[in-house]
């Protein structure tokens, strides 16, 4: 057997001598990578600087050695180019994230319970019944959710805000294309423009909250982190919940929007939901949404392993290192692809099917080949509060609406930055009753 790395670069398509592989990606991202998987295994190289796996194993290893032999980013822009500074920006990340981390656990997470479900219904109601876009729809949701749970009454004003920074960061979330963040381009104008609007927001609730009289602590993440972390510096705390925002904001509309698409498709399942919504278990105090809500639980998590919206992970190796038997040079990028591992059949059966009964049989999921929120120490920072949202919501419409689409059998999955059905529309038509 080869030892650790002695294999040399994975094997992979040469591609066209001038454009490399980047034509029949952009063409069919997920169609090239299925058959690059299939041709050359679970580990591959796109470029000379680009590496895919798609082994449950080795993309944990990969995800558990984030932070020493691999950095990864929190902006759009390829920080991760400068490994030092990537080293450095990851050491502070990490202190605010480990202060940041018990403000969004399990109790803090389900004494939001009551304002999901407020939020959802202002959003639906002004939605009066028409035919939406599920994707704006489900970030006006995701948007206002996360705004009131980092600022509570100072939350008007940020959901907009993040809405325009979403929109600015398009761009570079839908493109295999990198340019450097000092070109004067148009995109990196908006994109900036929009990040520093929301920061000087944010720096200036911060400041308030800091100014009130002693004694008028918030219930919210702000007033959590102020009263654990005085001494945190303003721009950390900004920063902070900056990335919080960010992080709950688009993808959890991805992932609901995914949720709806299958709704839509079978009102059989959403008349089992409205039971248990109506239910006795459902008013309940139990202190998860499974005990609760298993039915809903299961079929988020379900959604979540067929359409992972961070279906692509990031990282770049800041040494030179091994992936299993294979090595990858300092600054190489490796991609870990979650679609891939949760679709396969050597750790999934009926991959392809939609089932939410798998989630309760009560046989645990094969542990790393399910990774919808990633792993290791950047593992995601609000997956507790997610499963707690997405459950909630998902039972919410299932309870109110009769969901109609008109194009849910026709439309496609978009493997853009986040992964959800591409321009779903759909009509919340509330229950006459
Ligand atoms: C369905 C909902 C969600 C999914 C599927 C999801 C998925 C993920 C994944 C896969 C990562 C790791 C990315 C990587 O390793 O490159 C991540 C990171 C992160 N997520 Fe989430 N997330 C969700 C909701 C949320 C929410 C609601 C919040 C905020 C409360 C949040 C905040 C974050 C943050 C701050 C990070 C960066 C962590 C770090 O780099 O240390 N996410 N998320």
């Amino acid at each position: 057997m080869a030892q650790r790395g002695t294999l040399g670069r994975p094997p992979g398509p040469r591609g066209h001598w001038l454009t490399g592989n980047t034509r029949a990606y952009e063409a069919d991202r997920i169609g090239f990578l299925r058959r690059c998987h299939r041709e050359y295994g679970d580990v591959f190289s796109y470029d000379e600087q680009t590496v895919f796996v798609i082994d449950p194993g080795l993309t944990h290893d990969v995800l558990t050695r984030t932070g020493h032999s691999f950095v990864t980013e929190l902006a759009p822009f390829d920080m991760r180019r400068d490994l030092d500074e990537a080293t450095a920006q990851a050491t502070a990340w990490m202190s605010a994230r480990r202060a940041t981390w018990p403000g969004l656990n399990r109790a803090a997470s389900a004494a939001a319970d009551d304002r999901t479900v407020e939020i959802l219904d202002a959003v639906t109601a002004g939605d009066a019944g028409g035919e939406v876009d599920v994707l704006t729809s489900m970030r006006a949701f995701t948007a206002r959710a996360i705004a009131d749970y980092c600022f509570g009454a100072d939350a008007p004003g940020v959901p907009g805000l993040l809405h325009d920074l979403i929109r600015a960061t398009q761009p570079f979330t839908e493109s295999s294309y990198e340019f450097p963040a000092w070109l004067p381009l148009p995109r990196h104008r908006h994109f900036f423009h929009a990040s520093r609007r929301l920061t000087d927001a944010l720096t200036a609730i911060v400041r308030r909250r800091r100014a009130a009289p002693a004694g008028q602590t918030q219930e919210d993440l702000l007033g959590f982190l102020l009263a654990a972390e005085p001494a945190m510096p303003d721009d950390i705390v900004t920063s902070t919940l900056h990335s919080v925002l960010m992080g709950g904001h688009g993808v959890p509309a991805a992932a609901l929007t995914s949720v709806v698409w299958e709704l839509a498709r079978r009102p059989g399942l959403v008349g089992e939901l409205r039971d248990e919504a109506d239910g006795p278990a459902s008013g309940t105090a139990a202190p998860s949404t499974a005990a609760r809500l298993p039915l809903a639980e299961a079929v988020v998590r379900e959604t979540l392993r067929l359409y992972p919206p961070a279906w692509l992970m990031t990282r770049t190796a800041r040494t030179a290192t091994h992936l299993g038997d294979w090595s990858v040079g300092p600054g190489d990028d490796v991609l870990l692809n979650a679609y891939l591992i949760h679709r396969d059949p050597r750790w999934w059966q009926r991959p392809d099917e939609f089932d939410p009964a798998r989630w309760l049989s009560g046989r645990p999921a094969p542990g790393p080949a399910c990774l919808p929120f990633g792993a290791g120490p950047r593992v995601c920072l609000g997956s507790t509060l997610a499963m707690r949202q997405l459950t909630l919501a998902t039972s919410r419409l299932a309870q109110r609406f009769a969901i109609e689409s008109p194009n849910a059998s026709s439309v496609a999955l978009e493997f853009m930055g986040r992964l959800a059905p591409a321009g779903l529309r759909a009509r919340f038509a509330p229950l006459g009753r």
